[in-house]
């Protein structure tokens, strides 16, 4: 594991142990790594009413954003278990807004070995704030 990567692993796994998972309990971090070089984590965010919760990924962008950096260069995520936690569809999505789609995604399972992708593996043929006319 590189230097980098370790620092996203435990970055991730120190949130995650503060994730509030309590319905479902499946706790989830997520550390990217921001074009300001800095490393922003965040954990899910569970809700009695349960679609009201949210994921790890949209955690860390939100820590990412608060902390003045705008875009993201790697993720990593980490969850329980020995197979890769890979980003839901919709996390995949968000990622994408503040990603390039060669960026590369680790999933981790923290009692297996990690998964390396692409997010445009993840998301392939994906939809992007430039094909927004806006963006243009
Ligand atoms: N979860 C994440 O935080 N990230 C993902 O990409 C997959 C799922 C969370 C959501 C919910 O709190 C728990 O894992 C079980 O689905």
């Amino acid at each position: 594991m590189t230097d980098i990567d370790k620092q996203l692993f435990e970055a991730a796994e120190a949130v995650r142990a503060r994730a509030y998972a309590p319905y479902s309990n499946f706790h989830v971090g997520a550390a990217v790594l921001a074009d300001d070089g800095n490393i922003y984590a965040g954990c899910n965010v569970e809700n009695a009413a349960y679609p009201v919760g949210n994921c790890a990924e949209p955690s860390a962008i939100a820590a990412m954003l608060a902390g003045g950096a705008k875009r993201i260069k790697r993720v990593y995520v980490t969850g329980p278990g020995s197979e890769p936690v890979t980003p839901c569809g919709g996390c995949r999505q968000r990622l994408r807004e503040f990603a390039d789609l060669d960026v590369t995604v680790i999933s981790h399972g923290v009692e297996g070995e990690p998964l390396h992708a692409t997010l445009g593996e993840l998301l392939p043929h994906s939809f992007g704030p430039e094909f927004l006319d806006q963006n243009n």
